[in-house]
């Protein structure tokens, strides 16, 4: 593979949390930091793509030209952002952490302390990855992840054919020195027909078996 084997490609990439407001001062959130997915997009950068980076809130910077960063904050907003450039897309890469739900209302007020209990109604976000599967074009490559705490395989399969990813990035919490919080990731790629099973690595080198296996599809 050379060095501009993405020439000419566009990657759309989503990447590190997001937050769903419950009042001015307080979020739904999680632990993403994005670096899994900044990691691709650099990577995919260095090798030639325009990467359309779609990134909820994180502390990162992209710092090569070829990338251009869409910050939001909400998973309504990703969605938003994504479905902007999906058109133009050719390889599409769902690595954020979207929050699956979203308080029914933001207040409008800071929420007072009053009482012992405070129930926050919360409804489903959208599925991102899901819907621009449905909305898949032909020659579209989508990648997504998966963080499982068991019947790990099982349930990332079920996601491939689900949201009709083509590949689906498996992370294993079950391995000290993996996942969030982390500069290393062990991950399993699954396929189809194949599951790949990667060693404990930096996140910049899991990017790499990443983009050289997704290279290799779209070639082989
Ligand atoms: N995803 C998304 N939009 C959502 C939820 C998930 O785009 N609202 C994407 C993630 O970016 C990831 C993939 O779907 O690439 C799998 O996310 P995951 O949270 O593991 O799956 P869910 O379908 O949300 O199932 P669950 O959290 O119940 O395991
Ligand atoms: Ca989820």
């Amino acid at each position: 593979m050379n060095q501009e084997s993405f020439k000419g490609k566009t990657v759309l990439l989503t990447a590190g949390p997001t937050q769903e407001p419950i009042d001015p001062v307080r979020f739904i959130g999680n632990h993403s930091t994005g670096k899994m997915g900044y990691a691709l997009a650099e990577c995919f950068a260095q090798r030639g793509a325009t990467v359309q980076l779609v990134a909820g809130p994180t502390n990162l910077h992209a710092h090569h030209a070829n990338i251009t960063v869409t910050n939001v904050t909400t998973a309504d907003e990703m969605y938003a952002a994504v479905l902007e450039h999906a058109d133009a897309a050719d390889i599409l890469i769902f690595a954020a952490a979207v929050a699956d739900y979203k308080p029914k209302v933001t207040a409008e007020k800071k929420i007072k302390k009053s009482g012992n209990e405070l129930t926050i109604e919360l409804v489903k976000n959208v599925d991102i990855a899901a819907a621009l599967g449905q909305r898949k074009k032909p020659g579209q490559f989508s990648v997504g992840f998966a963080l499982e705490t068991h019947n790990e395989n099982t349930n990332a399969r079920e996601k491939l054919h689900k949201k009709n990813l083509d590949m689906i990035v498996l992370n294993s919490l079950n391995d000290a020195g993996a996942g969030f919080r982390h500069d290393t990731n062990k991950i399993t790629v699954i396929e189809q027909e194949a599951t790949t099973a990667f060693e404990l690595k930096p996140k910049s080198e899991v990017a790499q078996d990443i983009v050289n296996l997704i290279w290799d599809r779209l070639h082989g």
